[in-house]
């Protein structure tokens, strides 16, 4: 598709925008494109949503013509001097918040590999080589009489075409390594394969890796994440062999990659999955089969914090345990969901799509009931205290009791439970009472088939 008619095929809202800055660059006489993943997303025929984000590249005072835009469409600007861009704010017609990126077109120089670059003010298409690929190093001007022009001086449009991915340059990923996660997201997203060249410069940067660091790995994952298809990127990560360069015992099957990615793109979610941080679950799957020693360093160059490190080290200790649990109670007549229930209850919602995706649907079912229940459960430890309970070990004990009767449907109602905890209450008041609770260990609770009320 020509870039003229591409710009045609944008939804009305956003012709309109991209003639009102066309018309804006022409009275100002600034040569201005449209840039990035909207081009990207043009040529290769993919709708664009009509609220899509526009990024505009601009041949000049970057920050200057986005107050202007700013202006123009009554909305709010906020400059990143530093970085000579600005973000403008407004609301459109209909009532929908949007927002728009402009930026300086620059060059870019790297000081070290990983490092921040620095920048300076420069020609469209200079800006255009700086570019991670050739896929998004084209533009599409927008000031008259060129609006709709293609710049594309890498053969970007064809690659696209060709279904190819391609670097402009031989340092590209040892400039930015970060780009490799990049490259996997696009190769997916677009199924393009990395041109001969582009695959051996992928391999010989793996080193730069390990100067990038844990919390910009993590921001690379959770933009994997965020992928239609996240295990397409995650398996080509690591079959290239970029989770073993950030840290050699991060070295993830290819299942176990696919059913992260499962987890993370399967409609509707499972009770677990609304809670869980995608990020944090590709992290999970990543330390999946990590040995416990290379454990506390693997998570902190995946950018995980310390309490982070304890779900994923409680959740890797409890799945042996969790597994045959769930396999013993498949197998039983009667299922006691409260005995599983007390295994899974505290591992965090991560832990929870882990064990899910390793777990056949008949156990994952039975973890839905079982956490079901067990979160429904309708007296809590101020309704037992209020019943004259002391606060402490008999209390907690008490409500565990309650907790367990109520998982297991020995109780049907709350009005059930109140009747057995005070049943319960009386036998502590009782002489016998205390000690008959001190000798309870908490795990073997009071409570019986006897005590369906
Ligand atoms: N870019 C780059 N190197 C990076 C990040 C970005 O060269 N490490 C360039 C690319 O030309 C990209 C543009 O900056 O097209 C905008 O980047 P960004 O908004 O992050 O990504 P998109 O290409 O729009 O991709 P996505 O659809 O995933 O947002």
């Amino acid at each position: 598709m020509s870039a003229f008619h591409a710009l045609e095929a944008l939804p009305a809202p956003l012709r309109r925008l991209t003639e009102r800055i066309g018309a804006l660059a022409g009275r100002n006489r600034l040569r201005v494109a449209l840039v990035g993943g909207a081009v990207r997303d043009l040529l290769f025929g993919t709708p664009l949503a009509p609220d899509a984000e526009l990024d505009v590249l601009v041949e000049g005072d970057g920050p200057a013509f986005a107050g202007l835009l700013a202006l123009d469409l009554h909305g709010t600007l906020r400059k990143h001097a530093a970085f000579l861009t600005a973000r403008v704010d407004w609301i459109s017609p209909d009532g929908t918040p949007q927002h728009m990126d402009v930026a300086t077109a620059r060059t870019e120089r790297y000081l070290a590999a990983g490092a921040l670059p620095l920048v300076s003010p420069a020609l469209l298409e200079q800006d255009l080589a700086r570019r991670d690929f050739t896929i998004n190093a084209m533009a599409i001007r927008l000031d008259p009489p060129y609006a709709g022009q293609l710049l594309d001086p890498f053969g970007g449009q064809k690659d696209l075409a060709d279904r190819r991915l391609r670097v402009l340059h031989d340092r590209s990923f040892e400039d930015d390594p970060t780009r490799m996660f990049r490259a996997a997201r696009f190769a997916a997203r677009y199924n393009l394969t990395l041109d001969a060249g582009t695959f051996a410069q992928l391999v010989r940067a793996l080193p730069a890796l390990r100067r990038v660091s844990g919390t910009r790995i993590r921001h690379e994952l959770a933009l994997v994440a965020e992928e239609r298809d996240p295990a397409a990127s995650l398996v080509r990560l690591g079959v290239w062999g970029v989770f073993a360069a950030i840290h050699p015992a991060l070295t993830p099957d290819a299942t176990c990659l696919r059913l992260a990615g499962r987890m993370l793109s399967s409609a509707p979610p499972a009770p677990w999955q609304t809670a869980a941080d995608p990020c944090l679950l590709v992290a999970y799957a990543l330390l999946y089969g990590c040995p416990p020693d290379a454990l506390p360093e693997a998570a902190r160059r995946l950018g995980l914090s310390a309490p982070e490190l304890r779900g994923v080290r409680k959740t890797l200790t409890a799945l042996a345990g969790c597994t045959a649990e769930l396999a013993a109670q498949l197998a039983s007549p009667a299922p006691r969901l409260s005995a599983l229930y007390a295994l899974i209850a505290s591992l965090p919602p991560e832990g929870l799509c882990l064990l899910a995706a390793t777990a056949g649907e008949s156990a994952r079912n039975l973890m839905a009931c079982a956490l079901e229940r067990g979160r429904s459960m309708p007296l809590s430890g101020g309704d037992v205290l209020a019943l004259g309970v002391p606060s402490g070990i008999a209390c907690g004990q008490i409500l565990r009791c309650l907790c367990t009767a109520w998982i297991d449907g020995l109780a049907g109602d709350r009005e059930a439970l109140v009747a057995l905890a005070r049943r319960h209450a009386a036998a502590l008041a009782a002489p016998a009472g205390a000690a008959q609770l001190r000798g309870l260990h908490p795990g073997r609770l009071p409570c019986t088939k006897k005590d369906t009320v």
